[in-house]
C-alpha cells in the first residue's frame, strides 16, 4: 500500500510548479544563475528524471526507494504531506476489500491549469461485494 501511494503521488505529480528566487550566483549543471533571478521548479520534469528513476514513465509500485518530490522539498516542504498520504491510504485500504469490480466507463478528463492538475473526472462502473 505505501509504495502504491508513492508511486501514484509520484505518477500524479499534483503540483505542477513553484518558483525560487536565488539568493546568491550559482551555476546549475553548466547553466550560470545569477543572485536574484527567478527559477522555475517544474515538479513534473523532477519526478521524470532519468537520473534518478529507472523506466520513469512505468507505473512501478514495487519502486525502491522512490525518491518522488512531489510534496517539494527543502524548508518550505509541504505541511500537509504525512495528511494527503494518510488519506491515500485510508481511501484505498477502506475501498479495496468492498470492491467486487471496478473499470473505466468513459474518457477520463484532466483538469486545464498552470499550477495544480489531477483528473477532473473519472468515468467508472463499480460493483460492491
Ligand atoms: C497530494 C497532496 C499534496 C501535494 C502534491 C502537495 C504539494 C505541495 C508542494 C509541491 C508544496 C511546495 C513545496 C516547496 O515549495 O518546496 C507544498 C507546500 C505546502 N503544502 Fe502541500 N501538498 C499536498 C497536500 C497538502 C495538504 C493536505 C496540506 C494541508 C493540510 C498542505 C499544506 C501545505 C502548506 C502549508 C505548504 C507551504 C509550506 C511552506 O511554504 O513552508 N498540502 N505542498
Amino acid at each position: 500500500m505505501n509504495g502504491f501511494v508513492e508511486e501514484s503521488i509520484r505518477w500524479a505529480t499534483p503540483v505542477k510548479t513553484f518558483m525560487r528566487s536565488a539568493t546568491a550566483d550559482t551555476e546549475l549543471r553548466g547553466r550560470k544563475i545569477a543572485k536574484g533571478d527567478w527559477i522555475l521548479l517544474s515538479y513534473h520534469s523532477a519526478n521524470r528524471d532519468e537520473d534518478v528513476f529507472a523506466n520513469p514513465f512505468d507505473f512501478d509500485i514495487t519502486r525502491k526507494p522512490n525518491k518522488q518530490i512531489a510534496f517539494g522539498s527543502g524548508p518550505h516542504v509541504c505541511l500537509g504531506q504525512h495528511l494527503a498520504r494518510m488519506e491515500m491510504r485510508i481511501l484505498w485500504e477502506e475501498l479495496l476489500p468492498r470492491l467486487k469490480s471496478l473499470e473505466l466507463a468513459g474518457e477520463p478528463k484532466w483538469t486545464k491549469s498552470v499550477f495544480v492538475v489531477g483528473p477532473k473526472t473519472v468515468p467508472v462502473r463499480y460493483a460492491v461485494n
